[in-house]
């Protein structure tokens, strides 16, 4: 299936001539790389694409303390393929238990640079969660005093709410009395999927920041039954409804300081997708970037795929961009289909497919 074919906004002749961009190396402010097999699987793809990135904490068991973190860390470093300088940036995941002293400490000695805040049972590896954002309310008293991001999972937990709804009631029922609460505490709304997001990370740009997916500029929650059920196209958030799509492409494409990068790459194993009780996440890594600027290309800001990509997120976590340049070209070339691990594989977004855009070179 060619998901991206369905929603192509620009018709092919209109690109048909031949065009590179070259931008400072890109960083992917939202990774899952597991750990064991997996880890070293999946991690070439990502260091192919991104010079550095914020690698999430959901382990089974979590990274929750300074010394998981460090040793998750040198695990990463360990797999990097030869030759590699991929820097992975460490969080810490925020549970009821969370000290503010230990949050502090793993900031001061840059062993992490952010927490993430799943709320209990949101999502995949997210049991040990927060079960009430007031809860922890002194830690992120802490992280607003020394200038640590949170990186929030918005998604309300309440089983009530519509699928298709959590991410907008998340907004109104906690993110924005959390912000009312910690007026100086600098927010990443994750994998934002929603107009409401959107809007919400544009009115409070002054702290806050919102990741957007290659998956969610691509897809819509139609995709996911295009022809029948798609396990490999479900993750949460949930694919949204197209106008939610349409608002994403915009505000990612708009250069705005406030959104960038996080391509939320998230791999299982295909029997954990093809399976009776399907586990969320998409496999973006190997093909993220290609879709992205395939998106800017669309949309006629190739002049503003450097920011979003490379700029924003730096400028947002308070590090200088990257000096290495990246180029990508508008020439079709094959992605892999799927990865193995040990005896099975891990299927590929938009594997197996020709996509329009290439990597065609990276200088460190
Ligand atoms: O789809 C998702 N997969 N969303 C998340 O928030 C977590 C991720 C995972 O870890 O697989
Ligand atoms: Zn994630």
């Amino acid at each position: 299936m060619s998901v991206h074919r369905l929603f192509d906004t620009v018709s092919a002749a209109s690109r048909a001539s031949n065009c590179a961009v070259t931008i400072r190396r890109p960083d992917d402010w939202h990774i899952h790389l597991r750990d064991g097999e997996t880890l070293k699987a999946v991690l070439p793809f990502t260091t192919a694409q991104f010079a550095r990135g914020i690698i999430m904490p959901n382990l089974v068991p979590p990274v929750t303390t300074t010394q998981a973190a460090a040793a998750y860390r040198d695990r990463i470093l360990a797999a990097r393929p030869e030759g590699s300088d991929f820097t992975p940036f460490m969080t810490c995941y925020l549970t009821d238990e969370t000290s503010s002293d230990d949050i502090e400490r793993g900031f001061q000695e840059r062993i992490w640079i952010a927490a993430k805040l799943y709320p209990a049972g949101a999502t995949t590896n997210s049991s040990h969660g927060v079960t009430s954002l007031k809860r922890i309310s002194s830690v992120l008293e802490r992280m607003e005093r020394i200038g640590m991001p949170v990186l929030i999972h918005g998604e309300t937990i309440d089983p009530q709410v519509d699928i298709f709804d959590r991410e907008a009631i998340f907004i109104e029922r906690d993110l924005l009395p959390l912000m009312a609460r910690h007026q100086g505490l600098r927010i990443v709304l994750e994998h934002a999927t929603t107009t409401e997001s959107v809007d919400v990370v544009r009115a409070n740009a002054a702290r806050m920041a919102a990741t957007i997916t290659p998956h969610h500029l691509i897809i819509n929650r139609t995709s996911l039954f295009q022809g029948g059920l798609r396990p490999h196209l479900y993750c949460l958030p949930v694919a949204k409804h197209e106008r939610h799509r349409l608002a994403l492409r915009r505000a990612a494409t708009s250069g705005d300081r406030c959104f960038f990068i996080g391509t939320d790459t998230a791999p299982h194993i295909r029997s954990r997708k093809e399976a009776t009780c399907c586990a969320a996440g998409i496999f973006s890594g190997a093909t993220a970037l290609q879709t992205y600027v395939q998106v800017f290309d669309e949309e006629e800001a190739l002049d503003r795929f450097e920011a979003f990509a490379s700029l924003n997120g730096a400028r947002f976590h308070g590090i200088p961009p990257n000096t290495g340049t990246i180029t990508l070209e508008r020439k079709p070339s094959r992605v892999i289909a799927e990865v193995g691990v040990e005896d099975e594989e891990i299927i590929v977004f938009r594997g197996g497919e020709s996509l329009p855009w290439s990597i065609s070179g990276v200088s460190p």
